[in-house]
């Protein structure tokens, strides 16, 4: 049976690509999309949203707006480094998709009401806003969750927007402060992992010589590389999102240990910082199995065959 996610996203390129691989993977069912504000605003990550299941083939994947600021904060988005839209790199049709009615929080807390306990995985990959929200309305969605399989967070790696934090924890650290004390199982890909995901020029170019999905995929990553190459100096793109999908497919690519993860909401040089304690020195309880290695070669192996799957069925 396929496993059940709803993907809680704000596309953002590398988004883009752990959304079109988990809609290429028979392994899982994707019931939505939560957008929520972070890379970009709101409007633009849900319309970005719906242009990616209409590139996927998949109009009837539904896509809901959620929250369009963090919890106590004003929004910090990241233009800079995914372009004005948040998906820039190839210019690509206007959604013909509507949103689906309704607020995301609402449709999270619904559906994780509605279906059997223990067969809904959650995948955060953007700000944990929408997540926190509905387990602060609905806390007796919490035990109902199967998984949480987050981006998000940096420890030996550290920072991406500051020095300390990582940007989808640092955009909303209370929100993720709230889903780190939750008590459902929660796997994170910190930078720690997601900055060896790193795409090399002949993946970009298989890419591209597939249709219009690999077209798109190679355009996009091309973007975001040159973000990465003027800052860090490296060759490639970190594909972020995808680990988290690609976890979902082949944990056998991933490794790393069952440990505790504080968020830092005070500190004045460690705002959103993902304290994890990788050496048990705290006593306090594991709440996180925090990924530290991928097998890149795998990875971008699967990519390039499901996308690939996608792309002739659909491309
Ligand atoms: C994370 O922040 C966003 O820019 C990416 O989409 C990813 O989710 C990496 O820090
Ligand atoms: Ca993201």
């Amino acid at each position: 049976m396929a496993r059940k996610i709803i993907i809680d996203t704000d596309p953002g390129q590398d988004d883009a690509v752990a959304i079109l691989l988990a809609l290429a993977s028979p392994e899982i069912e994707v019931l939505a999309l939560t957008a929520v504000a972070g890379n970009v605003p709101l409007h633009h990550t849900e319309r970005n949203a719906r242009v990616i299941c209409e590139l996927a083939g998949r109009p009837d994947l539904p896509v809901y707006a959620g929250c369009d600021a963090p919890l106590a904060r004003p929004l910090v988005t990241a233009e800079h480094v995914h372009g004005k839209t948040g998906l820039d790199g190839v210019t690509l049709p206007e959604p013909g998709i509507a949103l689906s009615p309704g607020h995301a929080v609402d449709f999270l807390i619904e559906t994780l009401r509605r279906e059997q306990p223990g067969t809904i995985t959650l995948v955060p990959i953007g700000p944990l806003t929408n997540i926190a929200t509905a387990f602060q309305r609905a806390p007796d969605i919490v035990p109902r969750v199967q998984e949480i399989v987050l981006m998000g967070g940096a420890y030996f790696e550290v920072g991406n927007v500051t020095p300390t934090a990582e940007f989808n924890i640092y955009v909303d650290p209370e929100a993720a402060r709230i889903v780190f004390a939750s008590g459902a199982p929660i796997t994170v890909m910190p930078l720690d992992v997601t900055h060896r995901a790193l795409t090399s020029r002949p993946w970009v170019e298989g890419m591209r010589a597939m249709g219009r999905i690999g077209q798109a995929v190679a355009s996009w990553t091309d973007f975001f590389e040159r973000y990465d190459r003027e800052k860090y100096g490296s060759e490639g793109a970190p594909l972020h999102d995808p680990c988290t999908i690609a976890w979902l497919l082949k944990p056998q690519l991933f490794s790393g240990r069952y440990i505790n993860v504080e968020i830092e909401t005070r500190g004045e040089y460690t705002l959103g910082m993902t304290v994890a304690d990788w050496w048990r020195v705290s006593g306090r309880d594991p709440n996180a199995t925090f990924i530290r290695e991928v097998d890149a070669e795998g990875f971008f192996a699967l990519l390039t065959e499901r996308i690939g799957d996608l792309d002739r069925r659909v491309g």
